[in-house]
């Protein structure tokens, strides 16, 4: 094919063996053989406006501070807001009685966003769920069972390991979704049920709009599946989608923590490595405040398990340490709190991110006490997301890190 330049909204995809000639007048596509390929362009429907930086300095502010909207997009397209059921958007080839277990896979950020899933899968819907990062189960040839579902997850839709779990599974005879933000991407392209995250394009290498929109979608998957499944009833359905209504306000409310996470930030920048504790649905969300840390700022973290600390990691705390514990008042705010007492009676200086009746309930002593607003103990990852990307973000602006390009990284993975 040989054709003018043309403007950036076109896209043409090249088939496995093809090779392009690009130069600024002319795209010439070869197959693998060599021959001059004809293949389909496309129309994108991306606009220049939602790529610019507007008021913010990094488009990772920008990204953060558009959670409320998109992640009420998102919202909106897997709920009736008025009947408050879930409606998503196409029906599923399965029945969710059929599956006897969930895989979850994706690769960083994306598996956090599964690890949290599992969570909700496994209470709201009694299946069991393994979760594993794709590249490690591309290889691995986990036996899988064939009618079972798989759901892969990911922002760019083009991550190597990613897009390789997916074929895996889908060779296995798994049914498979794929929740991805980037609706003309390979793994988009490549599923047969694509649950797309509303997030619009994301800039800013760490990601921080599409992981709370991977959280909704799979929240609102996981109350389907409860439904289907007969373990949730139509009240519980009721109270559920009533409390993820509720998300997108509570975000936009969320902000109201920044000046003291400013703050905070210049401690954190001061500090050798850090610390993530969190239980249940905070412990992935500690996985993921760590990262976010260690890839903007530079400065080393680790996201532990709340109950793990005392089999290893207790040996790092002493007063140079600041440990963010992230501590909603749930059912496992009571465990998460002895802990910290541990803790504690270390040195190690606590940054508890909790809510208001967490705040008066915690009886140990913090450094720092970040109050988020109150929300319903199924949903925290969503709100408590805001205070770690904060803190990441101010923390990496601090010590002039160049936060939306951090080094050695990409923003789309496409090599294992
Ligand atoms: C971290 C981050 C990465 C991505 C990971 C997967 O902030 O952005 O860990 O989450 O590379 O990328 P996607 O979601 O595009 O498959």
């Amino acid at each position: 094919m040989l054709s003018r330049s043309r403007p950036s909204d076109t896209i043409t995809y090249l088939e496995d063996g093809d090779w392009a000639v690009l130069t600024r007048a002319i795209c010439v596509i070869y197959d693998s053989k060599g021959a001059v390929a004809n293949r389909e362009t496309l129309k994108s429907g991306a606009s220049s406006l939602l790529v610019d930086k507007a008021n913010y300095r990094h488009f990772m502010a920008k990204e953060i501070y558009e959670q409320p909207e998109v992640v009420g997009q998102t919202l909106a397209r897997y709920v009736d807001m008025a009947a408050k059921r879930i409606a998503l958007p196409f029906e599923l080839p399965f029945d969710f009685n059929d599956i006897r277990r969930i895989l979850i896979t994706a690769c960083g950020t994306a598996s956090y966003a599964g690890h949290v899933a599992k969570y909700w899968f496994e209470r709201l819907a009694r299946i069991p769920v393994e979760i594993d990062v794709a590249s490690e189960l591309r290889y691995r040839e986990a036996p899988l069972r064939k009618g079972d579902l798989a759901i892969v997850i990911s922002q760019s839709g083009e991550t190597a390991d990613t897009l390789a779990a997916l074929r895996y599974a889908k060779a296995q005879g798994l049914h498979t979704i794929s929740v991805v933000n980037v609706p003309t991407s390979t793994i988009a392209r490549e599923s047969k049920t694509v649950l797309p995250t509303l997030a619009g394009p994301e800039i800013g290498v760490a990601s921080t709009k599409a992981f709370t929109c991977q959280l909704m979608v799979m929240a609102a998957l996981a109350i389907a599946a409860g439904k289907g499944r007969g373990e949730l009833s139509d009240i519980d359905e009721l109270k559920l989608v009533g409390e993820l209504i509720e998300v997108p306000r509570l975000i936009a409310e969320a902000f109201a923590i920044e000046p003291q996470i400013e703050k905070l930030a210049r401690d954190i920048a001061k500090s050798r490595a850090v610390l993530y504790l969190g239980r249940g649905t905070s412990f992935p969300l500690a996985l993921e405040g760590a990262l976010k840390l260690k890839e903007v700022s530079y400065i080393h973290a680790e996201g532990y398990a709340a109950g793990e600390l005392k089999h290893g990691p207790i040996a790092l705390i002493d007063e140079s340490m600041p440990v963010v514990v992230i501590a909603p008042y749930d059912r496992v705010f009571e465990k998460t709190v002895s802990n910290m007492q541990e803790v504690a009676a270390r040195g190690g200086n606590i940054i508890l991110m909790t809510d208001a009746t967490g705040a008066s309930e915690a009886t140990v002593d913090s450094l720092v006490t970040i109050v988020l607003p109150d929300v319903a103990a199924t949903f925290t990852p969503m709100i408590y997301a805001i205070a770690v990307q904060l803190l990441a973000y101010h923390t990496a602006v601090l010590m002039g890190a160049d936060v939306d390009q951090p080094r050695n990284l990409a923003k789309s993975v496409t090599v294992e």
